[in-house]
């Protein structure tokens, strides 16, 4: 099952790349950086990647991507990523990346897109691996702060695939970015927001009906919205779900009682993700692999989740028909 898994052709459609960020490339960078890291060892950096929720994870995440300074950086933190989802036979990969916390830290945006777009040009020639770019807004701050990023990103946007919405939930409602997600709409970029992965039922609904979002990433808790789940299944409204990171922010106690099973007897387009590999316990590979033991899915229902990230990824129809 485990050759199965990873001769599958897998599309990646929710993966922060800063969240791919290993502890060696967090060590090497630092020292590169000249940056004091507060861990004395890889192995110490692991063991302090236990979370209660998604703002303990945050805090991490956000003390981690600290070693990043120069488009270098950027290039390497991705290729990196692009080696290890290549070598698990992840034939796609959409990264989102998030400007903000950078920008806040004296990072130019240049340094960050430059990367991370040299990056995905080296991994289409190298690995054959396709990718699209996913510009995050972190809704814990501002929609003023996430309209200036939007409108500072014009030399950007014809790369850009996409913008998102992420960062801690609660508090934080899709309403609150209608205006920023109305001028990514009429500059013609295509729209996707985390929702109902810690937040309510009703923050799915805002991203459909306020943020006209394509696709929600997360977005297991519909299931406490019987209405919603039809709408969901009518509207065809991908899901990009990611097991082992609803487990490790406890979004569920253990695989076991993931939500995957009903999602997929309610005939949602669901597609399966690693989120943030480095931090949540690996990557494609494993979050297929624990689904499939965990509920003990055939191979048809492997490939179906397969080929529904493909169907619905941002990639052009030549390289879809490759894939499928
Ligand atoms: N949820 C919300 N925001 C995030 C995540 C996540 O899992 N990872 C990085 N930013
Ligand atoms: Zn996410």
């Amino acid at each position: 099952m485990q050759d199965f898994i990873t001769r599958l052709p897998k599309a990646e459609l929710h993966l922060h790349i800063e969240g791919s960020l290993e502890p060696e490339l967090m060590f090497s960078l630092a020292e590169r950086n000249g940056i004091a890291l507060p861990y004395a060892s890889v192995e110490e950096v692991r063991a302090a990647y236990q979370f209660d929720d998604l703002q303990s994870f945050l805090d991490l995440y956000y003390q981690g991507m600290g070693v990043l300074r120069t488009s270098e950086d950027f290039f390497d933190l991705a290729m990196d990523y692009f080696r290890r989802a290549s070598a698990e036979g992840v034939l796609h990969v959409e990264l989102h990346f998030d400007p903000q916390p950078h920008l806040a830290r004296g990072i130019e945006l240049e340094a960050v897109i430059e990367g991370l777009a040299r990056a995905c040009r080296l991994a289409q020639r190298e690995l054959d691996l396709s990718t699209a770019l996913i510009m995050a807004f972190v809704r814990d701050r501002p929609a003023e702060d996430a309209m200036q990023v939007l409108e500072r990103a014009a030399p950007y946007w014809e790369m850009l695939d996409a913008i998102g919405l992420d960062s801690a939930e609660h508090g934080h409602p899709p309403e609150k970015f209608v205006e920023v997600f109305e001028r990514a709409r009429a500059l013609g970029i295509a729209r996707v927001a985390h929702a109902g992965e810690e937040g309510p039922p009703a923050y799915i609904e805002q991203a459909l009906d306020l943020l006209d979002v394509c696709r929600i990433d997360h977005g297991v808790r519909c299931l406490e919205d019987s209405a919603l789940v039809e709408r969901l299944r009518e509207e065809k409204m991908p899901l990009t779900v990611c097991p082992l990171s609803n487990v490790k922010l406890k979004v569920v106690e253990r695989i076991e009682d993931h939500p995957l099973p009903q999602l997929l007897d309610a005939g949602l387009l669901l597609t399966i993700n690693s989120d943030d590999p480095a931090y949540f316990g690996g990557g494609m590979r494993a979050n297929f692999l624990a689904c499939q033991r965990a509920f003990g899915w055939t191979e048809t229902t492997l490939l179906r989740l397969a080929r529904n990230a493909i169907e619905v990824a941002f990639m052009d129809e030549a390289r879809r028909h490759e894939l499928l």
